[in-house]
């Protein structure tokens, strides 16, 4: 088998030119895969080679850089636009620059939308609700001072301009969650000169979402609980006069920031294999659970990778402004050419592989809703935790991670995660160990996502699964279906409320 290699080169900051735009430099033609003298691929060898020993001194690592982010934020944290994020990507570049020429290395720049609320106050008539919290990527109140006004419901689901009724100007409209994401909520009561807007949920708890890409339109938005909601537009409907006190002291601005993408050297260019864990952490805390652990899983499966020839090129992604809604992996996607998403066989994701109450978690991607192959790299992951005798769960495939943009791309896609604030049942319990009642990772997007937050015995675990997913494929996609020209993702889109962390709708 003649291949040639390419040679991707590094864009320039902001200049909104992937990579995959620029020429590719050609090597040259080499034959295959034994001119290294390496042994073939076999996911048995990979596997004996991951260790806990490693995973840690990369642990440590991340979150000494993570202390970078402490001059700017007063604590550990590696969120895009910070020396903590910086120097995470310098780790992950410097280590795979240890590996010789073994990866072709390339840095994907672009620009993110980065938001930061300081401060915000939602009062009520004389209450402050504690179930009120502001949207991700909310502009501040006009002058970042409160503003005063009427609460005035707005009609069906604020998705139509026609649902604002005129006294909506100059106060604050009150807005039911659904049918559009809460962007096009905010920016209708932009446009009808509201003062600021509130979502209230459909069902009684509290709702954290995101206004999603900025909008000039958007104004000071906050998600308040179904339970508060639907009590307030009864009050009002019944004609009382209720007023409010809205207060946002908040930024958002556009940075740049790096994906780092290496691909074998060796293998067939046409054919990869892809996968990705993401480089950037929330402002809150260190992120050495998420996603310290599966960037550092990807980085050791790239380091142990190097002892072996492949048959089949092997693409490896850290992304960045993962926790921004998605930003790296889908501006990655986003640019990709036509002819180099068909060399993508399938992407697979690796976020939050520790946490300390882990389940061990497969993304129930299926070949109805998702492109062609997604279920059969789903049934990989299920073949090896039984052959293993270790129990899994099913998650929702809903647009939480990285994988959403691959899928939208017609890129059969999955993955295997370990829980974040979601709660372990009793039955669980059962199946993994743990506490019942407690959420996967207690310290999702919080401070505490340190040293101290990861469970080694599921890391392992799952960095030897994703080993045996790279050796897999690296070896051969025999079986594992074509890529087609047919791409519907209509049934995904329509089941997914989130993208990322936060929801959108
Ligand atoms: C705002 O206008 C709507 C419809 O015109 C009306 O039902 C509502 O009572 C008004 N609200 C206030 C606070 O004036
Ligand atoms: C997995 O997804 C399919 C839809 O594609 C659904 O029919 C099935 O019930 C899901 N399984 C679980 C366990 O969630
Ligand atoms: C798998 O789950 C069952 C309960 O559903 C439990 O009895 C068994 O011990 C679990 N296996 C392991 C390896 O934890
Ligand atoms: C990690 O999980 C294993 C298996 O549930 C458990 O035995 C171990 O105590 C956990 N380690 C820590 C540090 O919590
Ligand atoms: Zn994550």
């Amino acid at each position: 088998m003649t291949v040639s290699k390419g040679l991707f080169v590094a864009a320039t900051a902001l200049s909104g030119v992937s990579a995959f735009q620029l020429p590719q430099i050609h090597l040259g033609a080499s034959s295959g895969n034994d001119l290294t003298g390496l042994p073939v691929i076999d996911t048995k060898a990979l596997q004996e080679l991951i260790s806990a020993d490693n995973l840690e001194s990369h642990a440590k690592k991340f979150y000494d850089i993570a202390k970078l982010g402490e001059d700017e934020y007063n604590h550990p944290t590696r969120v895009i636009g910070s020396k903590g994020h910086e120097g995470t990507l310098s780790y992950v570049e410097a280590e795979l620059a240890k590996l010789g020429d073994f990866y072709s290395v390339s840095k994907q720049p672009f620009p993110a939308v980065s938001g930061n609320v300081f401060e915000s106050r939602l009062v009520i008539g004389n209450e402050v609700p504690s179930d009120a919290s502001p949207m991700g990527l909310t502009p501040a109140t006009a002058n970042k001072q409160p503003v005063f006004g009427d609460l005035i419901v707005v009609e069906n689901d604020g998705c139509d301009e026609s649902d604002y009724p005129p006294n909506v100007s100059g106060n604050i409209a009150l807005i039911k969650r659904g049918t559009c994401p809460f962007g096009t909520k905010s920016a209708n009561a932009g446009k009808s000169g509201a003062l600021a807007a509130i979502v209230y949920n459909t069902d009684k708890d509290e709702v954290h979402g995101t206004l999603g890409a900025p909008s000039p339109n958007h104004v000071a938005t906050f998600g308040l609980s179904g339970e508060r909601g639907k009590a307030l537009v009864q009050r009002l409907v019944d004609g009382e006069i209720i007023d409010a006190i809205a207060y946002i002291d908040a930024v958002v601005e556009t940075i740049s920031t790096t994906n780092i993408i290496a691909q074998t050297r060796d293998g067939d260019p046409d054919n990869c294999v892809m996968l990705g864990g993401h480089s950037d952490s929330v402002a809150e805390g260190p992120g050495i659970n998420d996603d310290g652990s599966g960037s550092i899983s990807v980085l050791e499966v790239a380091t142990q990778l190097t002892k072996f020839s492949v048959n089949n090129c092997v693409r490896f992604a850290w992304w960045a402004g993962e926790e921004e809604g998605l930003l790296g992996s889908d501006h990655y996607v986003e640019v990709l050419p036509k002819e180099e998403n068909k060399k993508i066989r399938l992407f697979m994701d690796y976020d939050m592989m520790a946490s300390p109450n882990f389940a061990y978690q497969i993304y129930n991607a299926t070949n109805d809703e998702s492109p062609v192959g997604s279920e059969e790299l789903r049934n990989l992951y299920i073949d090896w935790y039984e052959e293993q005798g270790l129990n899994y769960t099913f998650i929702p495939f809903d647009g939480r991670s990285d994988y959403d943009g691959f899928i939208r791309g017609g890129i059969p896609a999955g993955g295997i995660a370990t829980g974040a604030e979601g709660i372990k049942t009793k039955e669980e319990v059962d199946q993994f160990g743990g506490k019942a009642g407690e959420w996967y990772d207690p310290c999702y997007h919080q401070l505490c996502d340190d040293l101290s937050n990861v469970n080694y015995t599921a890391w392992v675990v799952n960095t030897k699964l994703i080993a045996h997913s790279v050796a897999t494929y690296a070896l051969s996609f025999d079986g594992f279906p074509e890529r087609t020209d047919e791409v519907s993702v209509s049934s995904y889109d329509e089941k997914v409320k989130y993208h990322g962390g936060k929801l959108i709708l």
